[in-house]
């Protein structure tokens, strides 16, 4: 992970940055940019950006808008297909999870796809399970309780 820096977003502005970033076949459209914006205005949001140099390395984010008492979403995850298969995704997810638990949440959620194999390892190298989510079944639900 030499030379990858990772710093945390301070600016709604910077989150333009994302915009059409992309890895598989997931990519962060005008949606999607929108959807950070609005949460990345809520309290104990946490947005990490991984950079090398200029280039965009990875993103991932965490914020407190979840139907549930005193849980966090990691709403977004993304490394760049040059930079996967190095930890990195791990490290991000490791500082949400971290920050979740110092600001004393429950535990913390997130959703993927029923395709999405590396997403469910990353989720399970965690100890997040499946969790029957009654207001979502189109994927899978992770939740980590603390
Ligand atoms: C999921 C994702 C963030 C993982 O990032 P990464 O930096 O490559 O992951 P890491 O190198 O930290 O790997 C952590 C673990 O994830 C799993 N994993 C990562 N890439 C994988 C792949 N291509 N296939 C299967 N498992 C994989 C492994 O269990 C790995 O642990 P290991 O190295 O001990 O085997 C990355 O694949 C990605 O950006 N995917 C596209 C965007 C996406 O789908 N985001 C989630 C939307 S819900």
């Amino acid at each position: 992970m030499c030379n990858i820096r990772i710093t945390e977003m301070q600016d709604e502005k910077d989150i333009e940055f994302l915009h059409n970033k992309q890895s598989f076949n997931y990519r962060f459209d005008k949606a999607t940019i929108d959807l950070l914006k609005k949460h990345f205005r809520l309290k104990d949001s946490l947005y990490l950006l991984a950079e090398k140099g200029e280039e965009f390395v990875a993103f991932c984010s965490v914020d407190r808008e979840w139907w549930e008492d005193d849980f966090f979403f990691i709403r977004e995850i993304l490394v760049d297909p040059n930079f996967q298969k190095l930890g990195i995704g791990k490290k991000l997810m490791s500082r949400c999870i971290e920050y979740a638990k110092n600001k004393k949440a429950k535990g913390v959620v997130t959703e993927t796809d029923s395709e999405n194999s590396p997403m469910q390892n990353l989720c399970s190298k965690f100890g997040f399970k499946e969790w029957d989510n009654p207001k979502w079944k189109e994927g899978i639900t992770y939740k980590l309780l603390f």
